[in-house]
């Protein structure tokens, strides 16, 4: 790999959470959970997340992180779009044609990226391979998820850890040398693991019309402890992969983002990298974990970009059901990110707006319930 080597480049970036804050006291109260705000901070070292209304699909929410991706690019017109999910709006059709109708794209390719929390990064890569081979030049990767609609409320190893958001980047073909181009990407998956991360009910395997395998069967299931050790192994691995692959130390990386799952894995990941955690960025603290739509809210996040400068060696890293891993090198894009409210030819209402003047930008914009 060279300079001016073909690759795709961030050109816009873009969020759209829902407003409605949710602490960790309210989540126990909620779903009667036997545990308490310290146990949550300490062990996952998250203090709230956001909840979308009933009313708010995932579909929503991308749209809403597509269209301010779109607002932070400019002029440019994508022409395919991903959307990274494992909570779509129906299990058929995929939910990104329809996202892609509401941004008003016409007939471009749209389609789902089923790979949990690795999602985001695994079409990331997908997309930048599309643009290197020449089947695109500006596709809108999006992932988006409301984890709300599947988790349990009553169960305390899932609910106080996941929240709703979605965030997305507009890609366009450049050259390796530019602030926001893609240098290097590794995949993996262990479906060996398939078990440890599972909404057991509603797919073919048993599907709704037979009696469920178990009363609990279309929630969310996570054996937490056994895929945290998996999570720090692999995220390990493949973004050592990707290091070599750019040619890069884990020395000279100025931005290393993880997926938001829990803030221990994330700080035994940076150890084990040898990555200085003054260049290890962040939100699990406000937002939780998003699933495949947490590495692309730390993208979006205002502190995050007051903190990295443009063209800084990034380093990207995910885990997540299947079992799959991800991770992708890039270099800092030198774009604003934008957090809009919709445009008013679309169908859609779960914007919020951040209110940049209090200490972190996405605590700031509305009630706790
Ligand atoms: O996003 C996809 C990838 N996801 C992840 O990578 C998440 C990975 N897993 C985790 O983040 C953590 O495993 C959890 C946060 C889910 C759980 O934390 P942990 O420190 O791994 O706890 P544990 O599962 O090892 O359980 C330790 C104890 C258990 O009690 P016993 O068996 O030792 O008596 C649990 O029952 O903590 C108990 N426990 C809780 N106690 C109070 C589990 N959840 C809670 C809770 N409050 N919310």
């Amino acid at each position: 790999m060279s300079a001016g080597d073909p690759t795709a480049v961030i050109t816009g970036i873009g969020a759209c959470l829902p407003p409605r804050i949710v602490d960790n006291d309210s989540v126990i109260a909620r779903g009667a959970l036997h545990t308490d705000d310290a146990w949550i901070r300490d062990r996952t070292g998250i203090a709230r997340r956001r909840h979308a209304d009933p009313s708010t699909s995932t579909g929503d929410l991308a749209v809403g992180a597509g269209r301010a991706a779109l607002d932070s690019a400019g002029d440019l017109r994508p022409d395919m779009v991903l959307l990274a999910t494992s909570t779509p709006d129906h299990p058929c059709p995929a939910t990104a044609p329809e996202v892609a109708h509401r941004l008003g794209l016409g007939t471009v390719p749209a389609f789902d990226v089923s790979a949990v929390c690795s999602g985001f990064l695994y079409a990331l890569a997908t997309a930048t391979a599309l643009v290197r081979g020449g089947a695109c030049t500006t596709p809108l990767v999006i992932a988006a998820e409301t984890y709300t609609s599947i988790v349990n409320p009553s169960d305390r190893t899932a609910a106080p850890i996941f929240g709703d958001g979605a965030g997305a980047v507009l890609l366009r073909a450049g050259t390796q040398d530019e602030p926001g181009a893609v240098i290097s990407s590794d995949l993996g998956a262990d479906g060996s693991g398939s078990d440890l991360i599972t909404v057991p009910g509603g797919g073919s395997r048993h599907p709704r019309h037979l009696p469920p395998p178990t009363a609990d069967a279309h929630y969310f299931h996570m054996q937490g402890r056994a895929v945290y050790a998996h999570a720090v192994r692999r995220m390990t691995q493949s973004a050592n992969a990707a290091l070599d692959q750019a040619g890069w130390t884990p020395q000279t990386v100025r931005s290393f983002i993880g997926h938001q799952a829990n803030q221990r894995i994330l700080d035994s990941v940076g150890d084990r990298l040898g990555i200085a955690p003054v260049h290890r960025f962040g939100n699990i603290h406000e937002l939780g974990n998003t699933a495949a739509a947490s590495i692309p809210l730390v993208l979006a996040d205002p502190a995050v970009h007051q903190a990295v400068a443009p063209g800084a060696r990034s380093l990207l890293t995910a885990f997540g059901g299947g079992l799959t891993w991800a991770s992708v090198t890039l270099t800092w894009p030198s774009v604003a990110p934008r957090t809009t409210a919709p445009h008013t030819d679309l169908d859609t209402t779960p914007l919020c707006t951040p209110d940049l003047s209090r200490s972190h930008p996405w605590t700031a914009s509305t009630t706790t319930s």
